[in-house]
């Protein structure tokens, strides 16, 4: 797979010297662009930023604001899901059945959802009455 290929080869540039767990994201938007991310720790150790949001700041960095599919790699013991927040940050921008593919850099792979990944997202329906 194309994207989780981008995925794995951004994961090397993770700067991960504190949890040692490299990630690597890479993102196609609507528009066919990829936009690629990894993470990126800090000494300051909650400064650091996961590599799903790194992807996400580069796409709309470049006026993309649609996702149309996701991949995240890690040496992971299974495949690699994102962390809450990010869970939320992708919803911002992609459709509830946006495939996103997890996977380990042993070459396991999950495909699951966007809705799967956050049920019950909180969305700006919610704040209809606000
Ligand atoms: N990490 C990500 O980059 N994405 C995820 O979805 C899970 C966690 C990073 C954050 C931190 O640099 C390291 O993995 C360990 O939590």
């Amino acid at each position: 797979m194309a994207l989780l290929d981008d995925a794995r080869a951004v994961r090397e540039n993770a700067h991960a010297p504190y949890s040692n767990f490299k990630v690597g994201a890479a993102i196609r938007a609507t528009s066919g662009k990829i936009y690629l991310g990894c993470n990126v720790e800090n000494v300051a150790f909650p400064e650091g930023t996961c590599a799903e949001a790194g992807a996400i700041a580069a796409m709309v960095a470049a006026g993309d604001l649609e996702i149309e599919e996701v991949a995240v790699i890690a040496d992971s013991p299974t495949p690699v899901p994102p962390c809450g927040g990010c869970r939320q940050k992708l919803a911002e921008f992609a459709a509830g059945d946006v495939p996103v593919t997890l996977a380990t850099t042993g070459g396991a792979t999950l495909v699951t959802t966007v809705a799967e990944l956050l049920p019950g997202a909180f969305g700006s329906s919610h704040m209809a009455g606000g």
